[in-house]
């Protein structure tokens, strides 16, 4: 496909077939995420690909964490977490995106790894798959490090990834008109 292409049929998708992703097709994903730039190139991204028990695990904690938080909502948005532990669940994929536990990069990494999760996001799309970026995963960082137990990381956020049981319309953009200003 032509960049534009991937580009504009890019979507978050949050429907998906249990099929497996073969690692082959998973490394290609995760070259195209290490290629993107980084503020002062430092590439503050490590990848952990789970799947199976563990990923359902984590999405279990995802659950329990909305069980007992259910007042609790970020600015304006209504909470998303359990839609998105359910989807997690669907899903074969998810990779976890971990960053330094550096908070005088925190910005630069931040947007870094921004870069580096849009890349996999249209690679995934090139591929004909499907991909859902994850933040609400953020509430069970803590327990999932336990889990895991990685030191001098921290999770940035993650991605699922798989094949896509339908195919989502684009959701609404703001026009270019009112969002430049040309000077
Ligand atoms: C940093 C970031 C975090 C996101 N976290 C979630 C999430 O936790 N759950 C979810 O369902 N969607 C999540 N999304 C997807 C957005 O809701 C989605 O990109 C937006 O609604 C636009 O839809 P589109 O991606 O289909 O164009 C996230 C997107 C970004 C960029």
């Amino acid at each position: 496909m032509e960049l534009k292409e991937v580009i504009e049929k890019r979507r978050s998708f949050r429907s998906y077939k249990k099929d497996d992703i073969n690692k082959d097709i998973i490394e290609d994903i995760l070259n195209c995420g290490r290629l993107a730039p980084s503020a002062k190139n430092r590439q503050p991204w490590n990848f952990l690909i789970v799947k199976r028990e563990l990923k359902d695990k984590i999405a279990d904690l995802m659950l329990e964490y909305t069980k007992n938080n259910n007042e609790k909502r970020k600015s304006n948005f209504p909470s998303s977490v359990k839609e998105t532990a359910k989807i997690i669940k669907q899903a074969p994929v998810l990779i976890l995106i971990l960053r330094p536990k550096e908070t005088n990069w925190l910005i630069e990494d931040s947007l870094s790894i921004g870069a580096c999760v849009e890349n996999m996001c249209l690679r995934a799309t090139d591929l004909g798959l499907g991909s859902l970026w994850i933040r609400d995963i953020e509430h069970v960082s803590n327990q999932i490090e336990k889990i895991i137990g990685y030191s001098n990381l921290e999770l940035s956020c993650a991605l699922l990834i798989g094949l896509p049981r339908e195919f989502p319309k684009q959701r609404p953009r703001k026009e270019l008109k009112d969002i430049v200003r040309w000077y």
